[in-house]
């Protein structure tokens, strides 16, 4: 039984600040508002359902109850530009190794921040920050987790989606992989003022070496993903030769 409650997640949690909801609209929205209230650096909204969950690129994000974890992680402290560039891939690496210590199955990151189990996603992340004026109040990481959500009745989806607990050899307590994922964001954000951490990113990225398509703000690219930089940002070898520096986009093929 893998229930999710206040209870258990105080039990699992320990002294870290955290609001949980049955049922949301979005986590991320809600730590919107907690940042508003005062929420501490390291504070954590998590739902055990989302009806409104935000994606990147304005896409939706689906939690049905019992099924999955949706959390959003506020981060609260002054960060340097260059370390602020750097938040994507320390996202990324922190629930990549919370997963690998779940499953012995492939996990692997597909550029800029999604999570692959066995080439297919099993997590996004939506990275928010907010300002006041020119000021960074708080940054908010929600982070989206299939664990056992059932995509074999939807041929898109299916195709493209998968989830955490057919690949583990044990059941799933989302209230222990929640806190595995906290201990990694904390363990990495130790790593933060440190320039060479994308080395791990990078040997965690799937993407590198292939042809891709890329959606932009600026358009499609089309190129080869040669090497991301130390910001995270990918570097594409065009047709023409030029290197182009993405820092935004999301691969479509
Ligand atoms: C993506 O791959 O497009 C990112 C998906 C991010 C979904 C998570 S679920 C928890 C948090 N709350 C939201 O509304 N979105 C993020």
């Amino acid at each position: 039984m893998d229930d999710l409650n206040h209870e258990l997640l105080r039990a699992t949690l320990g002294t870290r600040p955290f609001k949980f909801f049955s049922s949301i609209d979005s986590t991320n929205t809600a730590a919107h508002e907690w940042i508003g209230a005062g929420a501490a650096h390291g504070s954590v909204i998590i739902a055990d359902e989302q009806v409104r969950g935000r994606g990147r690129l304005s896409r939706q994000w689906q939690t049905p109850p019992g099924k999955a974890i949706a959390m959003s992680v506020i981060l609260r402290r002054l960060f340097a530009p260059s370390e602020l560039e750097r938040l994507t891939m320390v996202f990324s690496m922190a629930v990549a190794e919370a997963l690998m210590q779940h499953t012995a199955q492939s996990i692997r990151l597909k550029w800029p921040n999604d999570i692959l189990l066995n080439g297919k996603k099993v997590c996004g992340i939506l990275i928010e920050l907010i300002w006041q004026g020119d000021s960074l109040v708080a940054v908010v990481g929600g982070i989206g987790i299939n664990v056992r959500v059932d995509f074999s009745g939807n041929p898109v989806l299916g195709e493209i989606a998968t989830s955490l607990e057919p690949h583990t050899t044990q059941p799933i307590r989302r209230a222990t992989l929640i806190n595995d994922i906290l201990q990694r964001i904390d363990h990495w954000l130790t790593q933060l003022p440190r320039t060479n951490i994308h080395n791990r990113y990078r040997n965690l990225l799937s993407t590198l070496g292939n042809q891709v398509r890329l959606k932009t703000t600026l358009g499609q690219i089309v190129g080869l993903a040669e090497d991301v930089d130390a910001t995270g940002a990918l570097l594409v070898r065009l047709d023409s030769g030029a290197l182009m520096r993405v820092t935004v986009g999301d691969i479509v093929a």
